[in-house]
């Protein structure tokens, strides 16, 4: 019984937090990069975003989201690349994450990783291509999950430690 009601317990907490998430996109270097989404079949499509060098951008997503984006550099062609994937509002209402070198493992300069706001962990991707942090073959089992709804995603290159923009970004947003 104390097993049935702590259950129920989660389920009505899941159910009044289910919202949309929010993806904080830091583009750590000084070229300006347009984001381009793509949706699950009948899900509602997201605009470009395009973020300016050095600065980050928030992208709010609809309840239920399923999808992936890629990031093109200014001047460069529009073609798929390294990927961001996630699910908002997944299995038990975690979201689910990960960063995909199976398009186009040749995209070394977007997007590089993908970790929880506030918290360096779990983090998909790395900072410098390639790594065997995200999905690179089809049958990778590395998708990630958090209980929160919002999301880090660093683009571009750190400019000096390897880990100092996420951990920068991390301690604004613990500490804003
Ligand atoms: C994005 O969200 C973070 C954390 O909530 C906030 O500190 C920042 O000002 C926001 N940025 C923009 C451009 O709205």
């Amino acid at each position: 019984m104390q097993f049935l009601s702590t259950v129920f317990a989660a389920a009505a907490a899941l159910a009044t937090v289910a919202s949309a998430g929010t993806v904080h996109f830091v583009n750590q270097d000084s070229t300006q990069r347009t984001i381009v989404f793509t949706q699950n079949e009948g899900l509602e499509s997201i605009p470009e975003l395009v973020i300016s060098g050095l600065t980050t951008a928030n992208q709010t997503f609809p309840t239920g989201w399923i999808g992936n984006w890629y990031s093109v550099s200014e001047g460069a062609t529009n073609t798929p690349g390294m990927l961001g994937e996630v699910r908002f509002d997944g299995y038990a209402g975690a979201t689910y994450f990960d960063v995909s070198a199976i398009v186009n493992p040749e995209d070394t300069n977007g997007v590089k990783e993908i970790f929880p706001l506030g918290s360096n962990t779990p983090v998909s991707g790395c900072q410098k291509w390639p790594c065997t942090n995200a999905y690179n073959k089809w049958d990778d089992v590395a998708t990630l999950s958090t209980d929160g709804d919002e999301l880090v995603c660093l683009l571009g290159t750190a400019s000096s430690t390897r880990r100092r923009g996420a951990n920068a970004m991390s301690r604004d947003y613990v500490t804003s």
